[in-house]
């Protein structure tokens, strides 16, 4: 079969608000700030952002100079500059793209399922036990299913007509949400609290190795890494992006809208009294915390509540076309389906794999463990070591479309040697707990 044209990016700004809505999501606000709670707040913060800088940036760099370099999707990139032997990491990337979208759309579904809430009731005081009632079952399995189509139909659209065309309106769209809700979190009586907590560091916790190890996997979660994403997205681009600059410009905006949703649940979470809660269910905090929060706001608690959810949705849907897409380019590329036809069967059987962490929040919880812990920091190690080791000439291929950057040394010495000893670290880390987790399910 001769091969088509591949799909493309149509201007500079598409492909960096597709990789930005890509990175944007629920990371962002449900598990940054989770984490961060759960682990010394701004202690937390600190590391996130250090691994981010020296480990996350080199390696998105890296992920999109494979993704344009060699204008294939994930596995087939990985073969055209590694040979056979590198094409099982390109079929693990994919499976993480399954694993993940399976809870992603179920976490998703429940945003979606509060927006209406909001809308339509408002909360009302019991909201933790309604937590409960709808993260788990039929009305969750219902609202992911709903979630995954509105991600199938997207990515069907295609590259420029679906994911482009998504991002561009939805991207403004979350930030200007955010903004105005930090700004009325500022507002809020009692919210210092939750700025300190958040903004100041207790550098006892910042030294553990355990944080470390999840700040790794939430920087990675955050920017999409580890699982060829970015390598996709990348693998649209023409010859003319400077890649350095936007990669700078996603992590910026990644960061930015992390510690912008921080701006917003933290304060919140103080002023209302809520804040011993947080700790206790970790997955749900979220869910459980801000409601009660909105609930005692009265009427504007309400129009908070939706504004607040509307943006989460928008920032998953945006992420979740990403994941899709790893998994339908691999489909459209190796077996020669037409993208409607990988589109809908991919989704499907990803919507039908959510059905256990529709079923238990426990197992959610496991799988989003085994994903980041494993998956994207094993992934992120190995693409680390693929760029920096195996692949022939990467500077030459990032220093495409500008006219050749100073500090490109730094990023290969980055890849070669500080991104795979932090990443190994983490992973080795994070790899006993991991376990734990999945014993406790059983
Ligand atoms: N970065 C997304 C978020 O923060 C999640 C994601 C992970 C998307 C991996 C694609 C790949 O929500």
């Amino acid at each position: 079969m001769a091969a088509a044209q591949r799909e493309r990016w149509s201007s500079r700004s598409g492909f960096i608000l597709a990789a930005i809505g890509s990175a944007v999501g629920l990371g962002n606000m449900w598990r940054f700030s989770y984490l961060a709670s759960d682990n010394g707040g701004a202690a937390f913060v600190v590391l996130y952002l250090a691994v981010t800088a020296m480990v996350g940036l080199p390696v998105l760099l890296a992920e999109v100079v494979v993704g344009r370099g060699s204008q294939k999707s994930p596995i087939r990139a990985l073969q055209h500059y590694g040979g056979s032997a590198w094409k099982p990491l390109g079929l693990v990337f994919v499976a993480a793209g399954f694993l993940i979208l399976s809870y992603y759309g179920v976490i998703a579904g429940w945003t979606i399922r509060y927006a209406v809430i909001a809308l339509v009731t408002g909360f009302g005081p019991e909201v933790e036990g309604a937590f409960g009632g709808i993260a788990q079952g039929w009305d969750a399995f219902g609202f992911h299913l709903l979630f995954m189509l509105g991600t199938i139909a997207i990515v069907a659209g295609g590259v420029k007509g679906g994911i482009e065309r998504s991002a561009i309106v939805l991207m403004p769209l979350l930030f200007v949400l955010l903004c105005g809700l930090a700004l009325y979190a500022a507002t809020l009586e009692g919210g210092a609290p939750g700025y300190r907590h958040y903004l100041q560091p207790d550098w006892s916790e910042v030294m553990s190795l355990e944080i470390f190890s999840k700040a790794a996997g939430q920087a990675f979660f955050s920017l999409s890494l580890g699982m060829g994403a970015m390598l996709t997205f990348g693998s649209y681009l023409g010859r003319d992006n400077h890649l350095p600059n936007e990669t700078l410009m996603i992590v910026g905006a990644d960061v930015g809208v992390a510690f912008i949703a921080g701006l917003v649940v933290f304060p919140v979470i103080f002023a209302f009294g809520l804040a011993d809660k947080v700790g206790e269910s970790t997955v749900g905090a979220l869910f459980i915390t801000l409601p009660q929060a909105f609930a005692s706001m009265g009427a504007i608690g309400r129009v908070v509540g939706v504004l607040f959810f509307a943006s989460l949705i928008v920032g998953a849907l945006t992420s979740a076309v990403s994941l899709l897409e790893v998994v339908v380019s691999s489909t459209i590329d190796g077996l020669g389906w037409t993208r409607r036809r990988a589109a809908w069967v991919m989704g499907a059987i990803i919507a039908a794999l959510g059905i256990p962490s529709a079923w238990s929040t426990n197992f959610l919880g496991v799988v989003d463990t085994i994903a980041n812990n494993l998956f994207l920091l094993g992934g992120g190690l190995a693409l680390s070591v693929f760029v920096g080791w195996v692949m022939d000439d990467p500077v030459a291929e990032a220093s495409v479309g500008t006219s050749g950057i100073r500090w490109f040394g730094l990023w290969r010495t980055l890849l070669r040697f500080v991104a795979p000893a932090l990443l190994a670290i983490a992973l080795l880390e994070a790899i006993p707990s991991t376990w734990q987790a999945i014993v406790d399910l059983f």
